[in-house]
């Protein structure tokens, strides 16, 4: 049965589960069932002092009195080296977990293959640990939860989609800026300013929509970039900017 063959077996398995970007019911049925029937959950925090926004999202389907909750650092804007050696000790505690037949959920924030640090993760432990079984379960998209509240189609007809991570250089920005289509900008709390200004370079800022903390306390969507205070900037923010004539 197609389902058996999905479910935490015996022999012990990582599996990543996408948790959606905030509200807890956008989360898959399987995403649900296999937290439940983890024997360990582990979820990433960017460092020590944080609290894990995938974690509280997944709260009501934990089982906590049998299961265990283990907290990692994926430590971001670091050197490569001490990167790498966090997710390499990561890599290492949860192969030690699966080979001992522990059925292991690894959480994250939307989807796993998406931007999402259980790439890196993904990485090492194809590197070091190939016999360690990893699958994913997906989960619902920011960028999907996010045109929707916006009321703003990520693609129609033969439009183009183009999703950029705003760390990128104003060079390569600006050649995105410039081409048609939906665009959609990720990681935009830092580099904010510098976007808004390219943005309203090119006559874009106040078709452009801001969006922060889908699905989480302070959620805002804001239909013009020069809207946007400087209160309203976070790090769960994303961008939404559509730049053709409406399909008739
Ligand atoms: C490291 S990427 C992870 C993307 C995630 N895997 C996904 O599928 O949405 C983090 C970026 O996703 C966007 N993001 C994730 N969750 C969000 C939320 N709840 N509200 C707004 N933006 C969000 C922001 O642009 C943030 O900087």
């Amino acid at each position: 049965m197609a389902q058996s063959a999905e479910s935490l077996t015996t022999a012990g398995a990582l599996v990543a589960v996408g948790v959606g970007p905030g509200d807890p019911e956008l989360i898959t049925l399987k995403g649900v069932r296999l937290i439940g029937e983890a024997d360990v959950v582990i979820t990433p925090v960017g460092d020590r002092s944080d609290s894990s926004i995938a974690l509280s999202i997944i709260s009501e389907y934990l089982a906590p009195e049998r299961q265990q909750i283990i907290s990692r650092v994926f430590p971001m804007r670091q050197p490569a080296e001490q990167m790498a050696l966090a997710w390499r000790e990561i890599a290492a505690e949860i192969a030690e977990l699966v080979r001992a037949g522990r059925q292991v959920v690894f959480i994250t924030l939307g989807d796993p293959m998406f931007y999402s640090t259980f790439l890196y993760l993904q990485h090492e432990l194809e590197t070091d640990y190939p016999d360690v079984s990893v699958r994913t379960v997906p989960g619902i998209s920011s960028i999907l939860d996010a045109a929707g509240k916006a009321r703003l189609p990520l693609g129609f007809a033969d439009d183009i989609l183009t999703i950029v991570p705003a760390t990128v250089s104003d060079e390569k920005l600006q050649s995105f800026l410039n081409s048609e289509g939906t665009l959609v900008l990720l990681k935009v709390y830092r580099a904010f300013p510098r976007i808004r200004s390219l943005l309203q370079k090119a006559g874009l800022a106040q078709k452009a929509v801001y969006i922060r903390r889908l699905g989480l306390t302070g959620e805002k969507i804001i239909h013009n970039l020069e809207q946007v205070a400087e209160e309203d900037l976070d790090y769960l923010s994303l961008i939404l900017v559509r730049r053709e004539a409406e399909h008739g």
